[in-house]
């Protein structure tokens, strides 16, 4: 089977791993990335071996500044079955038509809106609703996270209702813009977005969400209370999530303590860009108290979407009709296992 051939526009925090991922897969092309400024990530993406293309604007900047380009955006689209669009949020909108005008798939991020595509995805819990589609979204770093864990809890004993507190990072680490750099900030537009994002996907889940912008540029950690309707203990909620996709259980005693000390094990696990994909769920965090179920997760903001890119294409490509089967493909090419 021919692979897929795959065009990344925008080359930042997500596109940079998307493009590394697409290249890792067997059944993937990395057709090139898109840059609009000829700075250092262009060429980085020239030393892995990338081609790049840019906006027909950026052509002359480009060509002022010596760096070498293999033609525009359109040229890109010519040559892909898919691109996915990494700028940044809000401006997905403005390439929509254009990737529809060269009759190209196209992958949003959780920056944009579901009305964009009127479909979000997650790999474990709606695989099949991206089947074909022309235009879906992977959501964002926060609702993937809450997903990866609600999802499974849900199957297994039925979620009345979630409490969720987001304790997100001001900026990520590459970024001397964003803050604060002291201070910790609420989010005062109330019951916050992530809970509606949540039910993008799963429509059913009473959800309500608050934030809060803390000064750190590591992970988000998200403090989660649900009322469960069937009966569970402590045990068999642990068991459930170390069986889940992409959920890693650590324990405070072992001495992970903290996000510091995740991002530790994930440069130990000797990941590309030390990404931690999955979501972190502390073990001795995790309790049941009659039918109110509590715990923490941590969830690495930079990478945690990059697996569900990958399966979005095969199921938008139609390329591989079993979502498990997919995860097991993404997950061996990006060394993401239980161990
Ligand atoms: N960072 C996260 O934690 C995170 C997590 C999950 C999802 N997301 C979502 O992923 C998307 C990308 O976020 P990001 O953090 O990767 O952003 P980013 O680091 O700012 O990267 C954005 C990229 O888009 C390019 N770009 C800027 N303006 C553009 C334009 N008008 N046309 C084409 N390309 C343009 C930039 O290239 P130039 O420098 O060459 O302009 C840059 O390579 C957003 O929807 C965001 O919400 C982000």
């Amino acid at each position: 089977m021919a692979k897929i051939r795959v065009g990344v526009n925008g080359y930042g925090t997500i596109g940079k791993r998307v493009a590394s991922a697409v290249a890792a897969q067997e059944d993937m092309e990395l057709v090139g990335v898109t840059k609009t400024r000829p700075n250092f990530e262009a060429l980085s993406a020239l030393r892995k071996g990338y081609d790049l293309y840019v906006p027909d604007e950026s052509v002359e900047a480009f060509g002022k500044a010596g760096v070498k380009i293999a033609g525009t955006l359109k040229d890109m689209l010519s040559k892909v079955d898919i691109v996915v669009d990494c700028t940044p949020g809000n401006v997905g909108e403005y390439y929509r038509d254009m990737y529809k005008a060269a009759g190209v798939k196209a992958i949003f991020q959780g920056g944009e809106d579901h009305s964009l595509t009127g479909i979000s995805f997650n790999s474990t819990a709606n695989y099949s609703e991206s089947w074909g589609a022309q235009l879906s979204r992977v959501v964002s770093c926060n609702t993937t996270g809450l997903l990866r864990t609600l999802n499974p809890i849900d199957k297994a004993f039925k979620i009345k209702d979630a409490y969720v507190t987001i304790v997100r990072r001001a900026a990520d680490p590459g970024d001397s813009k964003n803050g604060p750099i002291n201070g910790l900030e609420p989010s005062v537009s109330l019951p916050t977005h992530h809970g509606p994002d949540v039910q993008s996907i799963m429509p059913w889940l009473s959800i309500s969400t608050m934030a809060i912008k803390a000064s750190t540029t590591l992970m988000h950690v998200h403090t989660v209370v649900a009322e469960l309707e069937a009966e569970a203990t402590t045990e068999e909620v642990i068991e459930v999530l170390k069986k889940a996709s992409r959920v890693r259980l650590v324990r405070s005693k072992d001495g992970i303590k903290t996000t510091a000390q995740i991002m530790e094990l994930a440069r130990d696990l000797g990941r590309d860009r030390s990404d931690m994909y999955e979501i972190v769920v502390w073990e001795d965090g995790i309790k049941v108290v009659g039918n109110t179920l509590y715990y923490y997760q941590a969830v690495h903001q930079e990478s945690d979407v990059i697996p569900e890119n990958i399966d979005c294409i095969r199921s938008m490509c139609k390329a591989e009709k079993d979502s498990a089967e997919s995860v097991a493909k993404t997950d061996a090419a990006l060394g993401i296992s239980k161990s």
